[in-house]
């Protein structure tokens, strides 16, 4: 088929037949065309044939709720941020930690401590090696925040995130911490094991006929905010993953694969109570100041779980 005769069919399916003038919501229009005539160019440029094309038709109604993993393994989520960053850079809004996905798995509603907090309720010791993570929240003039909220959510030692993985308990590896007078946080927590796709889901079908491992380097998550602040959703990386540079959600960038140490010192370990050696990640965020425009990238609506 001619281009001209894909986007006059595009045109006709969509603005042709208004029976109600009053509803049309402009962008949800300009949107729909544009995706629908990109679409049918693509079913005619690959002859998608009508079986192929029942197969897609059936592979969306079977997502549901996989939806939001499926936009992170095609690395749609990542192409979201590098829009978000060409739009923060417009407004003279870049600089400050670098930004990266926030993923579907987001609980809101956690517990919050001040200064710090203990994230795991003690059941993953065994497989899980004790971790401390702490930092400063600053401003862009390196100034320490006081009252800046540390949002954090991480996976267990198997990879499984609580409130999704119905056998951990509420709020398990979730907290938000707020800001000492110094703006210093931490937290004592487990190192998590990358998450992986499940392996009976529709992720996972497409993502084996494109030949594709779905497992993410383990990773911890955060969105750190302060009032006048932009608030950022970015993740770290525990280093030495084998997954590190090989993320199935593309998310892994510099800046974000903090120093992992080692702490096997006997006074340390007797401070802190414990009998193994732990792991101690330190790592600062740096806050960028809002300005009253309106720029998308600070919160991003999106549905999350709540509890
Ligand atoms: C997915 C899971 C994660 O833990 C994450 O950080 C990003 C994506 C996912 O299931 O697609
Ligand atoms: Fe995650």
């Amino acid at each position: 088929m001619e281009r001209k005769q894909i986007e006059q069919l595009a045109e006709k399916f969509i603005k042709g037949k208004i029976d109600y003038p009053e509803k049309v919501n402009p962008r949800v229009q300009e949107i729909t065309l544009r995706l629908l005539t990109d679409l049918m160019q693509a079913i005619n440029d690959l002859h998608i044939t009508a079986d192929e094309y029942w197969a897609g038709v059936e592979y969306f109604a079977d997502l549901g709720k996989e939806a939001g993993l499926l936009s992170p393994g095609l690395g749609l989520d990542h192409f979201m941020d590098l829009m978000i960053e060409e739009d923060l850079q417009a407004a003279g809004l870049d600089g400050g930690t670098v930004r990266t996905i926030e993923g579907p798995l987001y609980v809101a509603g956690a517990p919050v401590e001040k200064g710090f907090a203990r994230l795991d309720d003690g059941t993953d010791l065994e497989n899980g090696t004790v971790l401390f993570m702490q930092g400063t929240v600053y401003d862009e003039a390196g100034k320490p925040i006081p009252n800046a909220q540390v949002e954090v959510w991480h996976a267990n030692s198997l990879g499984n995130y609580s409130f999704f993985d119905e056998s951990q308990s509420e709020f398990n590896l979730r907290r938000t911490i707020i800001t000492d007078e110094n703006g210093n946080y931490g937290f004592r927590s487990i190192v998590p094991l990358g998450y992986s796709v499940p392996d009976d889901g529709m992720v996972k079908k497409l993502l084996d006929a494109l030949g594709r491992h779905g497992h993410r380097p383990a990773h911890i998550h955060f969105f750190a905010s302060a009032e006048g602040y932009r608030k950022v959703t970015t993740q770290i990386n525990i280093d030495g993953d084998e997954y590190l540079w090989d993320d199935f959600a593309f998310a892994s960038r510099e800046g974000l694969v903090p120093e992992v140490k080692m702490v096997d010192d006997a006074a340390q370990l007797k401070e802190k109570g414990l009998d193994k050696a732990y792991a101690s990640i330190d790592f600062d965020f740096h806050l960028v100041k809002d300005i009253d425009k309106p720029v998308q990238g600070s919160e991003v609506e999106r549905r999350r779980a709540q509890l």
